[in-house]
């Protein structure tokens, strides 16, 4: 029987594949070695499908160095790279199984700082970042219903510009803070209405984004890591129903279960805590279910 030009050439192309797949086969580390084989299986089947031309392959490259050369100790552009490509969501996913009706979890983003400063409940985590007002209260339970007291709450967010304070040139520290659940396993405090802001789009992910016709556009949210001994640990955010981006999310953080009701109030009426508010306020709930 003789074998066709296509035969041979899709020969060729499986041994080459089976070559570099079992070249990890003597790995001292046998994980290493399973993550090894199968991410070249699933790189060459890729090349393999699209065809891809060396044109092509020399512009990955190029955008390769390109992130490299922008990233630097304030800026990872290769996570900006896994996040539009939906992968630190789909790691994430993996890495936080469904348990009975526990919060989801969504991506960290690169704007959580250690160190924030602790308010108390009740408190004002804005430390005069500007934007409208917003009351948010909620619980931490386990699984079973039963209150998660003294969890640590860490929440932090943008302005109303789009910004977090680690994005000016002086060093604020706004929107953001600590706290602890209290004895019955609720919390409270001020914020700032969410509001939607581009995830960095000045370098090659942005020009990816612009070459596909993507939003850099992420929908209106508000971060929370939550941690507790007992518990596992949720990064999370909360996005506000009626946000026209809750569609588009440039990272794909968006969850039905973490969208929530901002409840809109005109300026004076009376808050939960008998604050005086000048303008307008709103006002919303979280209720958290830790694992
Ligand atoms: C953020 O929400 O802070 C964020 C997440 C992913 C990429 C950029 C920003
Ligand atoms: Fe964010």
């Amino acid at each position: 029987m003789t074998t066709s030009a296509s035969d041979e050439q899709a020969r060729r192309e499986q041994e080459l594949v089976e070559l570099v797949v079992h070249s990890f086969d003597s790995s001292p580390d046998a994980r290493l070695q399973q993550v090894m084989a199968s991410l070249v299986r699933h790189l060459h089947a890729f090349i393999r499908d699209v065809r891809l031309t060396e044109d092509e392959w020399n512009v990955a490259i190029d955008f390769l160095r390109r992130a490299g050369d922008i990233t630097d100790d304030r800026r990872q552009e290769f996570i900006l790279l896994s996040d539009v490509l939906g992968t630190s969501m789909q790691t994430i996913a993996v890495n936080n199984e469904a348990r009975g009706h526990a919060t989801e979890a969504t991506v960290f983003g690169p704007f959580f700082v250690e160190g924030s400063p602790e308010v108390p409940i009740g408190g004002d985590i804005s430390f005069g970042a500007t934007g409208e007002p917003c009351w948010v209260e909620g619980s931490v339970t386990d699984l079973s219903g039963a209150p998660v007291p003294n969890a640590l709450i860490e929440v932090w967010e943008a302005d109303e510009d789009g910004l977090y304070d680690v994005q000016y040139d002086d060093d604020r520290t706004a929107a953001r803070a600590h706290l602890h659940s209290d004895e019955h396993g609720k919390y409270s405090f001020w914020g700032i209405t969410p509001t939607p802001y581009p995830i960095p789009h000045d370098g090659p992910v942005g020009q990816l984004l612009e070459a596909v016709g993507r939003s850099p556009m992420r929908a209106a949210h508000l971060h929370f890591l939550v941690d507790h001994p007992d518990h596992r640990r949720l990064v999370t955010h909360i996005f506000v129903r009626g946000d026209e981006l809750l569609g588009t999310d440039a990272v794909f953080g968006v969850k039905e279960s973490l969208v929530k009701d901002f409840v809109q109030h005109p300026p004076g009426t009376p808050t939960p805590d008998g604050r005086t508010v000048d303008g307008t306020w709103s006002q919303t709930r979280f209720d958290i279910v830790l694992a």
